[in-house]
Order: structure tokens, then sequence, then C-alpha cells
């Protein structure tokens, strides 16, 4: 499938999955599997640097993942090869974006809210139905500031891109 395309210069991108009630996760875990929208995430973040959260990383079916430097938020090593580890978002955001054009951000909550001041462009997977999840990303923030580019269909999974407005470069 053809990635989804962003204009020239650096770019900081929230990349998350969102039920109607904009729940991320549940107990740990994302409470769905839409295998067509994982092979989305995959072929969108491929060959780019992948930002997120230790518990996000600890949840991956496969970690690190394959072809994408891995940049980790956590108090503690992760201990593993490849994987880029800080306790400082803004360190690793800088190590992010000196190795990548474009940054993606994967989660979870927490990691999506520290990265909040970065973030040019959200590409944003809408799951029907609503999951009871226990974490989630507050919905207003597409107001005001923010402009939808592009909607497609993956599966039964709409996926949208949001541009912030006005947005100059990094
Ligand atoms: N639907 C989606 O697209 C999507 C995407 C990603 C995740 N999720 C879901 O979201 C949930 C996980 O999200 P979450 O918010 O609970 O966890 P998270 O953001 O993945 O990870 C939280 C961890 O990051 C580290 N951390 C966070 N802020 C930090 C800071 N300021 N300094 C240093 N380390 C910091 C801490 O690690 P340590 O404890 O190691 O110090 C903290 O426990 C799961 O249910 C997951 O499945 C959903």
């Amino acid at each position: 499938m053809e990635k989804i395309a962003f204009g020239e210069g650096r770019h900081v991108v929230w990349i998350a999955a969102v039920d109607a009630a904009f729940g991320l996760g549940k107990n740990g875990g994302i409470p769905w599997d839409y295998p067509e929208d994982r092979a989305f995430f995959r072929g969108q973040t491929m060959g780019h640097v992948v930002v997120m959260g230790r518990r996000t990383y600890d949840g991956l079916r496969v970690r690190p993942l394959a072809g994408r430097p891995m940049g980790v938020l956590t108090h503690r090593p992760v201990g593993e090869a490849g994987v880029e580890v800080s306790q400082d978002i803004g360190t690793l955001m800088a190590w992010g974006v000196g190795r990548s054009e474009i940054v993606y951000v994967a989660g979870g909550a927490t990691v999506y809210e520290a990265t909040r001041p970065w973030v040019t462009d959200i590409v944003l997977s809408r799951v029907p139905g609503e999951y009871g999840c226990d974490v989630g990303l507050d919905g207003a923030f597409l107001g005001r500031g923010w402009t939808c580019r592009e909607e497609r269909r993956v599966g039964s999974v709409r996926v949208e891109h949001w541009e912030r407005e006005g947005w100059g470069g990094v």
C-alpha cells in the first residue's frame, strides 16, 4: 500500500489507532486486532525512527521492530541491542530527529502527551466501536489548529492524516 506522504522537511508524526471514544488501550494492551492496520503501521513506519514508551515497548509482539531504529522512554534500561533508551524525552527526540527525517511516535498515552510540542502530523486509524479503554487521547485536540489532509480505508479501519496548521518546519 502506498505510504501517506508528508511535505518536505522534518516531521514528527503521531501514529495511533483509536476507537470511537478515542481509547488507545486497555489492561496494558490493545483490545482490538486489525491485521490490515498492523500491516499499514509496518509499511508506513518502515525505515524510520519509531519512539515509544516502555509499557508499549513491552507489549510488542516482536521486539525490537525490524527495520526501524527504536527509541524507548524509560527510567530504566531496556537492555536490548539496537534500542536507544532515555529517561528524557527531549534527548530521545533529538536522537530521533538526528537520524531520520520522519520520526514516528507510537505511544502510549504518556508519550503522545510528552511529545505534543513537537508533533507536526498525526496518522490516526479510526477503529469502529468502543472498547472501554483505560488509556486514550483527548479527542478535542483535533479541533482548531489541525487540518485533515487525507482519509483512506484500510480494511474496516479509516485512516486519517492530520497536519498541524501553520507548520513551518522543525
Ligand atoms: N492504540 C494505539 O495506537 C496504541 C499505541 C501505543 C500504546 N497503546 C496502548 O497504550 C497503553 C500504554 O500506554 P501508557 O501511557 O500506559 O504507557 P507508555 O506511554 O507506553 O509507557 C509509559 C512508560 O514510559 C516511561 N515514561 C513515561 N514518561 C516518562 C518520563 N517523563 N520520563 C521517563 N520515562 C517515562 C515509563 O517507563 P518506566 O516505567 O520503564 O520508567 C512509563 O512507565 C497500552 O494499553 C498500549 O497497548 C495503544
